[in-house]
């Protein structure tokens, strides 16, 4: 297994900032991207230090040992599939009608959105990760190796050698994972399901509306889930 030494982000926004910030602190060399080019992401860099340094999409695909997709699901046919063939492609992205528009294979339940993505990039190895958790949860739960109280994300994937690559990943940003299985049993971290966001913080209090949700969660408490209690919600999760 290959030790990731230079993380590619495409996709540098709270997710993808907020991993790039653990790589740096990390001590890994990180390559960012979005979709307005290297100019605009100045700040993010100079923010993060001296590890890090922008590039194009095409760019970052090339140069780096394995690379973060957060972009919007609806971006994932934009990537230049042909740079990112053979390579390892972290999946953190999540499916939102609202926002991606209606896609009948995931609406059906026919495809997991990682399938789908994985379809779209045919020739990567696509691994589902760190698309549960809200990007401040996931900067203030990032723990060194054995603390009691560090938390574990969950990880699916098609190819063995590539989540094997992730979870060392997840391993130094600062988290323990859990295997979920192949990207067809991803299902429990998507939008909706058990292990997407609510493992990371407090019990959300009853009778909020879906905007009045999405408010408390931008103010929520980081809690930690280790990875017994995420295998614990695995187990009460449907199929
Ligand atoms: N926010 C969270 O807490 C969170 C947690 C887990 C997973 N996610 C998932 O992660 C993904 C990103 O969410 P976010 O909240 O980080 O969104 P965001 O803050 O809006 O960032 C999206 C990033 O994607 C880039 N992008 C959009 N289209 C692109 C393209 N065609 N090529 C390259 N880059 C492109 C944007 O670049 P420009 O600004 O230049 O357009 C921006 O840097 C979503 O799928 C979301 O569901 C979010």
């Amino acid at each position: 297994m290959t030790m990731t030494r230079t993380l590619g982000i495409i996709g540098s926004g709270m997710i993808g900032g907020t991993v790039a910030r653990l790589a740096a602190d990390a001590g890994l060399d990180v390559v960012l991207s979005n979709s307005r080019g290297p100019q605009t992401l100045t700040d993010l860099v100079t923010d993060l230090g001296p590890r890090a340094r922008a590039a194009s999409v095409t760019e970052t695909a090339r140069t780096a040992d394995l690379i973060v997709a957060a972009v919007p699901l609806s971006a994932i046919g934009q990537l230049p599939a042909d740079a990112l063939a053979g390579r390892t492609v972290v999946d953190a992205t999540n499916y939102y009608a609202q926002r991606d528009g209606r896609i009948a294979a995931l609406d059906t339940g026919d495809l997991t959105s990682s399938a789908y993505v994985q379809q779209r990039l045919e020739a990567s190895r696509v691994v589902k990760a760190l698309n549960n958790v809200f990007f401040r949860h996931l900067l203030d739960l990032a723990r060194p190796a054995g603390a009691p109280d560090r938390s574990a994300l969950p990880v699916a994937a098609d190819d063995p050698g590539a989540k094997s690559e992730v979870i060392a990943l997840l391993d130094t940003l600062g988290y323990d994972a859990v295997d979920l299985g192949t990207l067809a049993d991803s299902r429990p971290v998507q939008p909706g399901s058990a292990l997407q966001a609510l493992p990371y913080m407090p019990p959300l209090p009853e009778g909020l509306g879906e905007q009045e949700i999405q408010q408390w969660i931008f103010q929520a408490p980081a809690v930690p889930a280790p990875a017994h209690r995420i295998r614990e919600l695995l187990a009460t999760a449907a199929p």
